[in-house]
């Protein structure tokens, strides 16, 4: 029986999911299984976007069919000849005998290899920028050469805005009833497995990414269906974002993975003993055995992190025999900007740390650090200092916000807590901006404080819900602007009722002003700017300690600056009162009223925005 999705009115879904294949390409384990997508796209021509993997060719024929209807088949854009999404191509040129196959000189080539019907009379052969006219939809033809085979090319259909991207934005998993990204927990349960596939897949040709991102910069993309995994309709910046990262080999994270390889468990112990001190120190740490993870997880976990430490005990006068292959998969994989420290052990004439350096040698721009620790047979306590230097000289190559500390405490059970409490203390109120490539951002904070003198140094206190803390942790750099008794409340409306990720907070804002930093600050309001650098940061679970050095600061006005206390008596909005025998609820944040008896669970304050949580009962 079919199952098919609609994307939209003229598009629907028409591929398979697989949960047997034990491994994909024959080398990539799929615990999660994995989809094999195909288009259809109706219109005055009906035209269907590549075919399926023999595995799940019979479903897919079904569902081709109840889209299809009593329509015709005009084309089948052949955009990948790799046999997972072009194994059905036969049956359907059998079935359809009105159907022509649109695709390149490289495809048609590779058809002719793996088929040996005659299709030349049946082939509609296309270049660089073809359009193909539909009806209402015109079709472009964009060449991907090596993303991940030579023929690669993607469409897009410039009347709906859709990029049919082939193996590019693929991910691995079965989609399970799904079909759209959104409709998932995405960035917590399939993020690793676009890594994976991207990394393993395409990892090594990331200059052919690239040139395939530069294109798609140009063009409106509302929809990108890829030949794997989900459908991305919204929060396309997420994925594209990641395949910025990953295609130009830039690490996602700041942290230390570290993979090592043990037979007895000595090789590990040093390992282990590692991580817990760059843990102590506030380092995020990742490791793997590699002779139990498989190649494909630790390759995905090297272009997501930083720092890679590899530890190998040394055999047949090499490197262990799964620390060798994986070396020679990162290698393979084209891994590079990456820092690496190297641990060995031998207990009579180890070798494998030097080879492990002399086969990543060949990577590019990869920083080795020196102090290499060779260990014989097993960890003694006369080495465990040369643990301790690994750790610093790999902390030392860190961004100081790199290495965060996460405290937590909570008060004696017998103890009473008022939260009251805490409206006794004295705050201020201040604009924290920052920036990350062309991104600035800002928000509200009330907890500046200034540390020692000597030197000028801050600390702030930031929400991790607010993206200028992303933003800071990533860069380390922030400037904070003083308000004043003058500031009015569009000030606060602006920059702390909505979040930075889906909005320019400087749109329309005559606040153009940066710092020598570049950052931006707020010129009106405000009677000082203070830019600092962050020196340590610390997780206090919902908030980042941020302490920071000053590294600019000027007064700009002489006006008072204002308190949490002036704001709540003079600028923000006094609540409504209701009218005479009406129930209500008071927005907490802003002080709006919503008059009727009861307050729906939907509820979004039309001013600033909050939900239910934030109203109480009149
Ligand atoms: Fe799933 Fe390169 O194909």
């Amino acid at each position: 029986m079919y199952c098919i999705k609609k994307i939209t009115n003229d598009l629907t879904w028409v591929g398979a999911n697989d949960r047997r294949l034990a491994m994909f390409e024959g080398v990539y384990s799929v615990p999660y299984g994995v989809s094999y997508n195909s288009y259809l796209l109706c219109d005055e021509k009906n035209v269907l976007f590549d075919t399926v993997d023999k595995a799940v060719q019979h479903r897919f024929m079904e569902n081709l069919a109840k889209a299809l209807g009593n329509k015709k088949l005009d084309y089948l854009v052949v955009q990948h000849m790799e046999p997972d999404h072009s194994a059905a191509m036969r049956e359907i040129l059998f079935l359809y005998p009105d159907a022509k196959i649109v695709c390149n000189d490289k495809t048609l080539t590779m058809i002719k290899q793996f088929y040996d019907f005659d299709m030349d009379s049946r082939v509609h052969l296309v270049k660089e920028n073809d359009t193909l006219n539909t009806g209402k939809h015109l079709l472009h033809f964009v060449m991907a050469p090596m993303v991940h085979w030579p023929e690669v090319m993607v469409t897009y259909d410039s009347t709906d805005k859709i990029l049919f991207s082939a193996d590019a934005f693929g991910c691995f998993g079965a989609l399970n009833g799904a079909l759209f990204a959104d409709e998932v927990d995405f960035n917590k349960d399939y993020m690793h497995e676009a890594r994976r596939y991207y990394t393993n897949i395409v990892g090594k040709y990331g200059t052919q990414a690239e040139a395939l991102l530069n294109k798609a910069a140009s063009l409106k993309i509302e929809i990108i269906c890829p030949l794997h995994g989900f459908v991305w309709r919204r929060n396309i910046k997420d994925i594209l974002s990641k395949y910025l990262l990953w295609s130009s080999y830039e690490p996602e994270e700041h942290g230390v993975m570290i993979a090592y390889a043990s037979v007895y468990g000595n090789t590990e112990n040093a390992a282990e003993i590692l991580a817990s001190q760059l843990r102590n120190k506030g380092v995020k740490t990742q490791m793997f055995d590699v002779s139990v993870t498989p190649a494909s997880e630790i390759v995905s976990a090297s272009f997501r992190w930083s720092h890679l430490v590899f530890a190998s005990t040394t055999y047949n006068a090499g490197i262990f025999v799964t620390m060798e292959a994986l070396i020679f998969d990162l290698a393979a994989h084209n891994i590079q900007n990456r820092t690496i420290a190297i641990i060995e052990n031998g207990s009579w004439a180890a070798t494998s740390g030097s080879l492990i350096r002399t086969h990543l040698e060949k990577c590019k721009n990869i920083n080795f650090l020196e102090n290499m620790i060779s260990i014989k047979s097993g960890i003694k306590a006369t080495q465990l200092s040369e643990i301790d230097l690994m750790a610093e000289a790999l902390i030392a190559t860190l961004p100081k916000s790199a290495t965060v500390i996460k405290k937590e405490s909570t008060p004696a059970a017998s103890n009473i807590v008022q939260q009251e409490t805490m409206f006794k203390l004295s705050y201020g109120l201040f604009v924290l901006t920052a920036r990350d490539g062309d991104k600035d951002n800002g928000c509200i904070i009330n907890t500046v404080t200034q540390i020692t003198s000597s030197p000028l140094r801050i600390s702030i206190a930031v929400n991790k819900a607010n993206f200028t803390c992303d933003m800071i942790s990533k860069t380390g750099k922030f400037n904070v602007s003083v308000l004043t008794e003058s500031a009015t409340f569009d000030i606060f409306e602006r920059f702390g009722f909505h979040s930075g990720k889906n909005t320019d907070k400087f749109k329309g804002c005559d606040c153009n002003e940066r710092a020598a930093n570049n950052i931006r600050y707020v010129p009106k309001h405000t009677n000082a700017m203070i830019s600092a650098e962050v020196a340590e940061s610390i997780d206090y679970g919902t908030h980042i300690l941020f302490i920071a050095n000053v590294t600019e600061a000027f007064v700009i006005s002489n006006e008072p600056s204002v308190t949490y206390q002036y704001y709540f008596d003079h600028i923000k909005p006094k609540p409504q009162t209701p009218k005479q025998g009406k129930k209500g609820f008071v927005c907490k944040i802003c002080g709006y009223v919503h008059e009727g008896d009861e307050l729906p669970s939907d509820f979004i304050c039309p001013l600033c925005k909050h939900g239910v949580a934030d109203f109480d009962p009149l």
